[in-house]
């Protein structure tokens, strides 16, 4: 297998390859024009990108690693390190920062020890901030997975935490 020193060395997931191979000949009819879908389709089964699956897709398809690489870093949504299974989007665009966004920030990250684009090790969240939610006039806005959490105070934060496994 080629190194590439490029993902998290503690990546331990078991790539199914029967599925992979089912979802690129019947899915997508082992075209490399729906590249950017098979990804999809990848990061939504094991919430990241693993780099056995790409390295096996890049031979599969005829597409460059570097290639493949290019496109995974290039959208936000794609992951390349195993993400939490709880995904916090915090909002620091400048209607929420104005009303305390910056100050819920720094608490979830106190709460969870754990920075911008970071999983904690438990695998229960990955922290992310993001610039607009689009629902400017609620904020401080948090997201949680497909959860809203609106007018959020750092006194509540905890109490919202913990009803996420
Ligand atoms: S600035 Fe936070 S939702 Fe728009």
């Amino acid at each position: 297998m080629i190194e590439t020193g490029i993902f998290n060395a503690n990546q331990a997931v078991e790539i199914d390859y029967m599925e992979l191979d089912r979802i690129i000949d019947q899915e997508f009819n082992n075209d490399k024009e729906n590249l950017i879908m098979i990804l999809q389709v990848i990061q939504h089964q094991y919430n990241y990108l693993p780099q056995a699956s790409l390295l096996y897709l890049s031979e599969k398809i005829g597409v460059p690693f570097s290639q493949i690489y290019g496109l995974s870093t290039f959208y936000s949504t794609f992951s390349l390190e195993p993400r939490g299974r709880n995904i916090i989007s915090v909002c620091l665009g400048t209607a929420c920062y104005v009303r305390g966004g910056a100050r819920v920030w720094e608490r979830i990250q106190e709460i969870l020890n754990v920075g911008a684009g970071k999983t904690t090790e438990d695998m229960r969240f990955t922290l992310e901030p993001v610039r607009c939610i689009g629902c400017c006039g609620l904020g401080p806005v948090v997201k949680i997975n497909e959860d809203i959490h609106s007018r959020i105070g750092r006194e509540k934060i905890q109490q919202v935490l913990d009803r996420y496994q």
